[in-house]
């Protein structure tokens, strides 16, 4: 029963997502599933069935693929109606997904331990070598810059430069990925995060020398 109710969750998402490329492809949903049930076993803690379920729809009602957080909203409901799944656990599933992103300066507190393992899941994902590759593939789509030097990070603009809102994948390292680690909820996750954060220093460091042109 449980089982039919992923695989029929994993063929709609696989649908939904496809080959999106701003980084929320379906491989992306599916390693944040499996980080998210690695959690799970690792700490002995949470719904396994719940977590699977939010980590495979937790993109399908995001903004950025979406005309809006309302159609995003209600993609997600027209999908619950198509499954046969008691009410909490729709609402739980909705809940934990909602808590989560935190776009828009909305920031919904984590109610749940199932939450809690899905968002590192998801964060897991945006740091280390994949966060990396994620964060220029993501750029690239939105034209912004891999690096300019000339640009501030956010903290330290001034209004006027904020209004703007130039940035370049290189200044978002600064501005969310390097900040990532510090965030996590569980100690599984805390204990991934130490060679994915090592990955990115060290490519950053390797990235200035390069920029500069010391090694030549
Ligand atoms: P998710 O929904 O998976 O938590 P986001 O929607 O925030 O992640 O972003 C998707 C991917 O794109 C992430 O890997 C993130 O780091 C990257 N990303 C988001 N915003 C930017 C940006 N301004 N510059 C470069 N990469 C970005
Ligand atoms: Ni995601």
């Amino acid at each position: 029963m449980k089982n039919q109710l992923i695989e029929k969750t994993e063929e709609y998402v696989r649908n939904e997502l496809g080959e999106d490329a701003t980084g929320h492809d379906w491989f992306h949903v599916d390693r944040v599933r499996r980080h998210a049930l690695y959690i799970c076993r690792e700490e002995r803690i949470g719904d396994p069935f719940i977590v699977e379920m939010a980590a495979l729809l937790h993109d399908i009602p995001d903004e950025k693929l979406n005309e809006s957080a309302e159609q995003g909203r209600e993609k997600l409901d027209s999908f619950f109606k198509t499954i046969t799944l008691p009410d909490v656990a729709k609402n739980h599933i909705t809940q934990i997904i909602e808590s989560i992103s935190y776009k828009g300066g909305r920031k919904i507190a984590l109610e749940s331990v199932e939450a809690k393992i899905v968002q590192d899941a998801d964060r897991l994902d945006a740091i280390g070598a994949i966060g990396i590759a994620r964060a220029f593939a993501y750029g690239g789509k939105k034209g912004q810059l891999i690096y300019d030097p000339n640009i501030k990070v956010r903290e330290e603009m001034n209004m006027e430069e904020y209004r703007k809102g130039k940035s370049t994948s290189i200044h978002h390292f600064y501005e969310k990925l390097l900040k990532l680690k510090e965030l996590l909820n569980t100690e599984a996750a805390k204990k991934m995060a130490e060679s994915r954060q090592r990955m990115m220093l060290d490519f950053l460091e390797q990235f200035y020398q390069e920029w500069d042109g010391q090694e030549s």
